[in-house]
């Protein structure tokens, strides 16, 4: 049997934003591990749906084991897909919708996955691992330019460029094929210590590029707000700056356009004891509309 010993992120707050309906239909399109789901079937009636997605079959089997019993129905799909998940799903519209972005603990904590610098493993990061293009071939592959504006763009790395030198100098040698191969590259490119491991933002460029996430997340938020039925709503936890951008500027276009209002004029940040527990929680931020 599983441990389902983990809290979500933000749980009550996120249950407060979504202002659940025991009648209602809710979308949880990043079901991971299902830690939110549970608190919202919890909360729902017999006559309540719950349509739980995720890329990630790992997660969907780990979700279907917690969730059990016929009550949510899981399904394996992107957000770029997600108005189609739902009408196979028989959902035309909801009344919630919660995307909880990035990597789950599984995906970050099992190292055959390839997502963490300390993994002896290949470089992967795949969240769907049916993708055929996966970290190694970025590493490998990719022109110095392209891998320079992934660092950049998604890694907010300002020694991206002598990094992407670095990683296109050491593959001539060999291949870089694991995890720690690469962040020990990236530590002697960058030279430099401090609180948080040198590679970190360099993983974080490579993880967004493998799952196309700022592409994906464009795309699921369109779809998101389409499927909103008037007073339903969209709940959204990001954890860098770069989706938070992304969120908020969504948010208040379509406040300006007369489709959202705003729930969050600010995003809700996790109470420092929830901080204290789960350190995952510290660069949550959470934003909310309500559809007009
Ligand atoms: C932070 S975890 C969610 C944890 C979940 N809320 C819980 O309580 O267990 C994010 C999940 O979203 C999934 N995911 C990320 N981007 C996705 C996308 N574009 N389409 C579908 N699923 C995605 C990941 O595979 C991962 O399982």
């Amino acid at each position: 049997m599983t441990e389902f010993s983990h809290v979500p992120v933000m749980r009550d707050e996120v249950l407060v934003m979504l202002d659940i309906r025991p009648e209602g239909t809710y979308i949880d399109a990043t079901v991971g591990l299902g830690g939110h789901s549970a608190a919202i079937l919890a909360l729902l009636g017999e006559r309540g749906r719950l349509l739980g997605i995720d890329r990630d079959e790992a997660a969907l089997a780990v979700a279907a084991e917690r969730l059990g019993n016929g009550r949510v129905k899981l399904k394996k799909a992107a957000f770029a897909d997600l108005l189609a998940a739902a009408q196979e799903s028989g959902i035309e519209a909801c009344d919630g919708i919660l995307l909880d972005l990035g990597v789950s603990m599984m995906q970050l904590k099992d190292h055959e996955r390839g997502f963490s610098f300390q993994s002896g493993h290949e470089l992967d990061m795949r969240m769907d691992t049916a993708q055929p293009k996966s970290a190694w071939h970025i590493v490998n592959e990719e022109p110095e330019q392209e891998l320079a504006r992934i660092i950049h763009e998604y890694g907010e790395e300002p020694l991206s460029r002598r990094i992407a030198r670095r990683i296109v100098a050491e593959r001539k040698k060999r291949k870089i094929d694991t995890c720690v191969q690469l962040a020990s590259i990236v530590a002697s490119a960058c030279g430099r210590r401090g609180k948080t491991h040198p590679a970190t933002r360099t993983f974080q460029g490579l993880r967004i590029a493998v799952n196309r996430e700022m592409e994906q997340l464009r795309s699921g938020l369109e779809s998101a707000g389409a499927l909103l039925n008037k007073g339903g709503r969209l709940c959204v936890l990001t954890y860098h700056s770069l989706e938070d951008r992304m969120v908020k500027h969504f948010m208040r276009d379509g406040v300006r356009e007369g489709r959202f209002a705003l729930l969050t004029k600010k995003p809700v940040s996790a109470r420092r004891e929830e901080v204290m527990s789960n350190p995952a929680a510290r660069s949550a931020k959470l934003r909310g509309v309500e559809r007009l």
